[in-house]
C-alpha cells in the first residue's frame, strides 16, 4: 500500500498556546485535522466562556484561509468552577468539555484543582448536561514515584469519581500505561481515552538514548515497553473507546533545552504521519481511520468529517526547527530525521 485515503481526522487533545507560538503552530494542525480540542492551560488559564470564545477567535484568526478548521474549546476546571459555569458552557456548541488538571501536575497547572471531592456538584451538572470531563490523570504527590502517578490516580481519584457518577462522560487523556487502558476497557461506555503518537512509538529508554533527550520529555512521562505495547494494542483494536489526541505541546527551544526543561513534545508538524508510522510497525494501517477519524466523533456525539485525506508513501525530512516571527525556535519531534508517510488533503 503506497497510498490510501481516510476520512479527515480530528485531534482530540492539542496545545496551541497564544500569540507568536500560536501563529507558528496552528497551520500544521489545520493542514491535516478538521477539528481539534484546544487545551486551556494558557497563562492565565482559560476558565470562562467569554475567554474561551475570545481564544477561539484568536485561533481562527491565525488559521490560513485555505483551511476549514474548527477549534473545539475546553475550559480549565478550578476549585472555583461553579454549576452555573457548566450550564453556560453547555449552551455553546464550540465548547465541549472541562479539563481537569490536578494542581501542579504539568505545564501551567498551578491553578488546577486541589480537591476534586469539593467539585462533585459541578461534575454532576456536567453529567446532566453531557459536558465531557477531560482528565490529566496523574497524582501530584511528590512521594509517589513519577512512573506510578497514572496508576495511583486511577485508583485513588478516577475510579471513585466514575463509580459515583457512571453517567459522566470522561476522557482519560494521553494514557501511558496498561492500567489506563484496562480502566477504560472496564468502565462504562461513557469513558474513553486519547493516545499520543509519541507514547505509541517510544518507551522510556528514548529519554536516555545516548544522552539526555529533552525533546522526548513530556507528561505523563514515557513508560516501560510493556505499557507502550498495551497502548498500541488498544489503538489498533478498532475499539470505539480509544482515539487520537496528539498532545502536541510546543515550547521554545531554550525552555526545553534547559537545566529544568519544560514537559511537552511538539508533534503537530507530523500529527497524522507519526501515528501512521506507529500503525505501520504493527501492520495495522487499515485500523488508522477508525482511531483517527471515527472513534473520537462517536464518543463526543459529533458527526464524522465529510472530507477525506490521503496518506502517501513519500520520503520527507522533518525540519530542524520552526521559527516564530520573533525568532524563537520550536524543535519538533524527530527533527532532521526522515518520515515515510505524508498527509495531503484530497
Ligand atoms: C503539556 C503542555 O506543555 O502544555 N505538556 C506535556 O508534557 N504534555 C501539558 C500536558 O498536557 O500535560
Ligand atoms: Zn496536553
Amino acid at each position: 500500500m503506497s497510498e490510501f485515503s481516510l476520512i479527515a481526522p480530528d485531534d482530540w487533545h492539542l496545545h496551541v498556546r497564544d500569540g507568536d507560538l500560536l501563529s507558528t503552530v496552528i497551520n500544521h494542525t489545520a493542514h491535516t485535522f478538521k477539528r481539534a480540542v484546544i487545551m486551556p492551560n494558557l497563562n492565565p488559564p482559560v476558565t470562562t466562556v467569554t475567554r474561551a470564545l475570545q481564544y477561539r477567535d484568536e485561533i481562527l484568526a491565525a488559521v490560513d484561509e485555505q483551511y476549514e478548521f474548527q477549534p473545539l474549546m475546553s475550559l480549565y476546571l478550578t476549585d472555583n468552577t461553579t454549576e452555573a459555569d457548566v450550564t453556560e458552557a453547555a449552551a455553546h456548541p464550540s465548547i465541549i468539555g472541562f479539563k481537569l488538571y490536578p494542581s501542579g501536575a504539568t505545564t501551567n497547572s498551578d491553578a488546577g484543582v486541589t480537591r476534586i471531592s469539593s467539585l462533585m456538584g459541578v461534575l454532576e451538572k456536567m453529567a446532566e448536561l453531557g459536558v465531557v470531563l477531560q482528565i490529566h490523570g496523574e497524582v501530584t504527590d511528590p512521594h509517589v514515584d513519577i512512573f506510578d502517578r497514572e496508576a495511583v490516580f486511577i485508583d485513588q481519584v478516577l475510579d471513585p469519581i466514575h463509580r459515583e457518577l457512571p453517567e459522566l462522560k470522561i476522557v482519560l487523556e494521553h494514557i501511558t500505561t496498561s492500567h489506563g487502558i484496562d480502566f477504560v476497557n472496564s468502565a462504562t461506555r461513557h469513558v474513553g481515552g486519547t493516545l499520543t503518537a509519541h507514547h505509541l512509538l517510544y518507551n522510556r529508554n528514548e529519554l536516555f538514548r545516548g544522552g539526555l533527550r529533552p525533546h522526548y520529555y513530556c507528561l505523563p512521562v514515557l513508560k516501560r515497553e510493556e505499557h507502550r505495547r498495551a497502548l498500541v494494542e488498544a489503538a489498533i483494536s478498532g475499539s470505539d473507546r480509544f482515539f487520537l489526541g496528539t498532545d502536541s505541546a510546543p515550547h521554545t527551544q531554550h525552555a526545553k533545552e534547559s537545566a529544568c526543561g519544560c514537559a511537552g513534545c511538539y508533534t503537530a508538524h507530523a500529527g497524522l504521519e507519526l501515528y501512521a508510522r506507529a500503525f505501520e510497525h504493527m501492520e495495522a494501517l487499515s485500523k488508522l481511520e477508525h482511531f483517527a477519524s471515527i472513534a473520537g466523533p462517536k464518543f463526543y456525539g459529533l458527526p464524522v468529517n465529510k472530507t477525506r485525506i490521503t496518506l502517501k508513501q513519500e520520503a520527507w525530512q522533518v525540519p530542524s526547527h520552526f521559527a516564530t516571527a520573533q525568532g524563537e525556535h520550536i524543535i519538533p519531534l524527530l527533527a532532521d530525521e526522515s518520515m515515510v508517510w505524508r498527509a495531503t488533503r484530497s
